[in-house]
């Protein structure tokens, strides 16, 4: 297993430590920053197909084995389903992760009034489940519920639970999951690591947004990971405002800071926030949301960067209330 590789947890499945995911390319708009200028012109199903394949064509060739897509994701799990058929790839060479939970009702559209539909419940679950496993089938090897919070009772709907841990005992996948979002993410965190059916633990892995602007939960995933769950960082780039393309007024400051603390590594700030979360030793995969191949490129080359502790403590430093980072991310616009 070399450094860049390593498995999720205490479950089996291999992975590498930078994972790609695919919501801001499996469907026209996404909250991302910069779509204008790094999308297709014309984003239609075709020509983001397009994208998506050179895309993991790209990862597969840097040694990323680790993708993450979800139903609400647009076309993303037929996408990648398509790219796995059309490259001849068996179940397992890769390790695919998908999540349940909202469903897509955007219909393509980049102005759609609502993007996405959420509904935490065994229904959905079983819905849902059906559809990924038809587009994935056996490569399909772990199931997340998409943004479990602990005000949505899902952690301790003993039905539901019942239904997660009967389709990992049956194979529909290999290990379950869930994502955390928002303010309340470590209380759900807690829940979810309590969770059992018959004695036997219910969840596996969790997915969480970890970044140098919102590293609140780094106590809570790094207990999480002692005790054998996997840990997978999401929105490493904090929706874009991480990198040196982040042009919002209300950031300048933070990016004057980042180029500053870059240059004085010899590196991009999208790559300085990217060896910032690697540099947690509980952190399995950090997801590269990447949208173009030189993004990725950007972020492949990153792995081996070390951060020394002054920069990490600078890093640190930059770090939003939480509360205020949700706000932020709540109003950053579909486009
Ligand atoms: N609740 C959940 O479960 C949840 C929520 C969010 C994400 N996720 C997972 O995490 C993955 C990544 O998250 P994310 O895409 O939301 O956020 P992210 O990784 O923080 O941001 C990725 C975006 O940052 C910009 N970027 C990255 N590198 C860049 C560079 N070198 N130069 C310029 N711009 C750069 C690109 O946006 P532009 O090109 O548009 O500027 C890119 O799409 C997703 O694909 C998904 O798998 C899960």
């Amino acid at each position: 297993m070399s450094r860049t590789e390593t498995t999720l947890g205490r479950t089996a499945l291999g992975v590498s430590r930078l994972g790609l995911g695919l919501a801001a390319i499996g469907r026209p708009a996404y909250i991302n920053l910069g779509r204008a200028h790094d999308l297709p012109a014309a984003r239609t199903p075709a020509a983001l197909y397009r994208r998506t394949v050179e895309l993991l064509d790209a990862a597969r060739a840097a040694g990323i084995r680790y993708l993450d897509v979800a139903r609400s994701y647009g076309r993303a799990e037929e996408f990648l389903a398509r790219w796995l058929a059309e490259r001849g790839v068996s179940p397992g060479t890769l390790t695919v992760g998908s999540k349940w939970g909202y469903r897509y009702t955007a219909d393509w559209a980049l102005d759609a009034p609502v993007h996405e539909q959420k509904e935490l419940s065994r229904a959905r679950f079983a819905q849902q489940l059906g559809e990924s496993r038809t587009h994935l089938g056996p490569h399909l090897a772990l199931y997340q519920i998409h943004s479990a919070t602990a005000e949505s009772g899902c952690l301790e709907d003993a039905s539901l639970l019942t239904a997660l841990v009967a389709a990992r005992r049956a194979g529909a996948y290999r290990a379950v999951g869930l994502t955390l979002s928002g303010p309340t993410s470590a209380r759900a965190l807690a829940l979810a690591r309590t969770a059992r059916v018959d004695g036997e633990q219910v969840f596996d892995v969790v997915q969480a947004t970890f970044n140098c602007l919102e590293p609140s939960l780094a106590t809570a995933l790094a207990e999480a990971h002692a005790a054998g769950f996997g840990v997978i960082a999401k929105e490493v780039f904090a929706n874009g405002r991480l990198t040196d393309a982040n042009a919002r007024p209300e950031d300048a400051s933070l990016v004057r800071s980042l180029r500053a603390a870059a240059a004085a590594h010899g590196c991009t700030v999208d790559q300085l926030a990217l060896a910032f979360v690697l540099s947690h030793p509980f952190v399995d995969v950090a997801l590269s949301g990447a949208v173009t191949t030189a993004q990725l490129a950007s972020h492949t080359s990153v792995v081996a960067l070390a951060l020394d502790d002054d920069t990490r403590a600078r890093l640190a430093a930059l770090a939003e209330a939480p509360a205020l980072y949700w706000e932020t991310r709540a109003r950053l616009p579909w486009s």
